[in-house]
């Protein structure tokens, strides 16, 4: 493996075996332009320069809005409390007879017709989620047969928090590279259903929503991906977490009586504190390994938590505030969710130019973080 890095300060990029640590290539930064998508396929170990990226989006947003004056009527809470702490003015909540298979199937389908595959096209499916249809099997399970398509490897990676959807996508590169040729990854998220309602701390960040896209090889990807970052740091499980339903704490009827099935649990200040960090350092670590510079990075399509953490992770990268993709105040916290849903409406709404650096970045319980680098 490779690792392409540039440093201004002397002018000059190189790159380095991972491995070894040792010097490869080096050669003066002005020409990182020309080189870099020779040597982007070393950076990430591949030998053939064939593009890997996304060949479609798509995103499903339930129609039931409901606004923070909504949450007042029914919680000890406000619109300019909401606002001011988290950014959220409306968030989407699935209708009842919804659930996480029809809003992963929607966005699903969407993704599979922008890419100009059918069902029959796929090769594998990755779902995101930690909100699934059922305890046992996966979503992924529901969602191959939902959608007509054939025998294929299909899993779900939960867990992972709000990460779950970026990390996937790192996967679902591997596997393109290595064996399959088109994976759908989803990224969805029925919190309204699985988490309390009555509890004012949590309950009015979250919103329902699923993001898909088509991943594949070729030239004719809308995106290329050009390097990943994830990470774990599992001394941090307390900050954010559902306990009750595993082997720790297994489900019961007292727990059930007092909804400790639904009882998220978090410490809103270190989830912001250690959100901030890790964003911030995922996103330029994937810089870093593209071998680009900050200044290159056109747009930022980060985890939809809090616009405070958005801002202040942006205010560490540098940017300007139009750099920042920002759609929270219409749907919260989407979870898994909401980087395909942002990236979708990024590249709908034309905030992608052709030719631009996009960076993803998230994190989520765990604590996981997961960012890209992609090349649009
Ligand atoms: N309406 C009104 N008051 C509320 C409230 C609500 N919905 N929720 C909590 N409060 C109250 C608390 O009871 C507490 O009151 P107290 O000071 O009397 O005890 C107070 O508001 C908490 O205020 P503070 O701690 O200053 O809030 P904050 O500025 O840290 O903002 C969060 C709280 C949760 C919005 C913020 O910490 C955050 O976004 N953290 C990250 C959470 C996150 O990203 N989670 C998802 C991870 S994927």
């Amino acid at each position: 493996m490779a690792r392409l890095t540039a440093d201004l300060s002397n002018g000059i990029t190189q790159l380095t075996s991972r491995r070894t640590s040792r010097l490869v290539w080096c050669f003066p930064a002005r020409r990182e332009t020309r080189v870099a998508s020779t040597l982007r396929a070393a950076s990430d170990g591949i030998a053939s320069l064939t593009k890997i990226g996304i060949l479609g989006f798509g995103s499903y947003l339930p129609s039931r809005v409901m606004t923070n004056d909504d949450w007042a009527e029914l919680l000890d809470t406000d619109d300019e409390w909401i606002t001011s702490r988290s950014g959220i003015k409306e968030r989407r909540v699935a209708a009842d007879d919804e659930s996480t298979v029809d809003l992963a199937g929607a966005a699903a389908e969407k993704a599979m017709a922008d890419a100009g595959v059918s069902a029959a096209d796929i090769d594998e499916i990755i779902v995101a989620t930690d909100t699934p249809e059922v305890y046992l099997p996966d979503t992924a399970s529901y969602l191959q047969h939902r959608l007509g398509a054939g025998e294929v490897t299909a899993f779900d990676l939960g867990g992972s928090g709000c990460a779950g959807f970026v990390l996937a996508l790192d996967i679902a590169k591997s596997r393109v590279q290595s064996i399959t040729k088109k994976i759908l990854v989803v990224g969805v998220e029925l919190t309204s259903r699985l988490v309390s309602r009555t509890n004012r701390a949590t309950a009015v960040l979250f919103g329902d929503a699923a993001g898909a896209v088509v991943i594949g090889a070729g030239d004719e990807v809308y995106a290329e991906f050009l390097s990943f970052d994830s990470g774990t740091d599992g001394q941090h499980t307390d900050i954010l977490k559902l306990e009750t339903g595993g082997t720790r704490r297994p489900f019961s009827i007292e727990e059930a009586r007092r909804e400790a099935h639904k009882d998220l649990i978090m410490d809103g200040r270190e989830v912001f504190r250690q959100a901030v960090r890790r964003m911030t350092a995922a996103a330029e670590n994937v810089i870093d390994r593209a071998g680009r510079l900050k200044s290159e990075i056109g747009i930022v399509i980060p985890h939809q938590a809090n616009v405070r953490i958005i801002d202040a992770v942006r205010k560490k990268l540098g940017l300007d505030e139009d750099q920042m993709y920002v759609n929270l105040d219409r749907y919260g916290n989407t979870g898994s969710a909401s980087v395909p849903v942002a990236m979708a409406e990024a590249h709908q709404e034309g905030r992608i130019k052709p030719g631009e650096v996009v960076v993803l970045t998230a994190f989520g319980a765990g604590l996981h973080w997961a960012a890209a680098a992609l090349q649009f």
